[in-house]
């Protein structure tokens, strides 16, 4: 388990210092860090993470997590209303959380605010389709295995919150990545009820789509 979880956080990393390439002075923001997933993997490449999250027993977990990562923080907050300085961060960051969160426009316009002019804003996330009906379909099952779960954005929307922001992007992909519908449903503690309802409504042949986005904060012309 920590071998595995030892080499996911390696394989972030190196993604991490490929996308944003930090240059180890930036003070960074993980908003919705769980038990510090981002945090731990950004930890060596940066100067600090101030890790957030809502959930007061995840982030003693990511306490309990943090002895080899020293310049890791974690606070209590809401990433829709941050109890943060404006301009205080050189890159605020959000994993796997926007389609957590029940306003994700709070959320981003937060992450945009708390970033210093000439700093970056990284988001990465799981991408709805474009087809709102599937994009529906796809939140039924997500929401059947994991409650928590409240609405992935497609793409366009994204864009749009990053814009709406003062947001200028600088870079995106997207990954693939196929999901094994029981191992996925085992993942979230899926079981009973709950689980067959998920498994009637899992999109056949289930691939997730994760978008990374990478967007800067201009400063503005003289
Ligand atoms: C799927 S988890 C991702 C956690 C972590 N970023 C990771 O990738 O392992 C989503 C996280 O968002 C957090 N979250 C949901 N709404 C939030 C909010 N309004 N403010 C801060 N965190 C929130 C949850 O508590 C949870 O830890």
């Amino acid at each position: 388990m920590a071998e595995r979880e030892e080499r996911g956080r390696e394989s972030l990393r190196e993604r991490l210092r490929a996308f944003l390439d930090p240059k180890g002075d930036e003070r960074v923001l993980d908003a919705g860090t769980g038990t510090g997933a981002l945090a731990f993997a950004l930890s060596p490449l940066v100067r600090e993470v101030v890790a957030v999250d809502v959930v007061p027993e995840l982030l003693e977990e990511g306490r309990r997590r943090a002895a080899d990562f020293p310049n890791v923080r974690f606070v209590e907050g809401d990433v829709a209303h941050l109890d943060l300085d404006s301009g205080s961060f050189d890159v605020a960051a959000t994993l796997r959380t926007l389609h957590h969160v029940s306003r994700p426009e709070r959320a981003v316009a937060e992450l945009a605010r708390v970033t210093r002019l000439g700093g970056f804003v990284l988001i990465v996330d799981q991408i709805a389709p474009a087809d709102p009906l599937a994009a529906v379909e796809l939140d039924r099952f997500e929401r059947a295995r994991d409650p928590s779960h409240t609405r992935a954005l497609p793409d366009v929307d994204i864009r749009s919150l990053l814009d709406a922001n003062g947001l200028v992007l600088r870079e995106s992909r997207f990954d693939r990545e196929p999901r094994e519908l029981e191992a996925y449903l085992d993942r979230a503690g899926c079981e009973g009820e709950a689980r067959e309802q998920a498994r009637a409504l899992a999109p056949p042949g289930y691939e997730a789509t994760v978008g990374w986005y990478l967007a800067v904060k201009p400063a503005p012309r003289a």
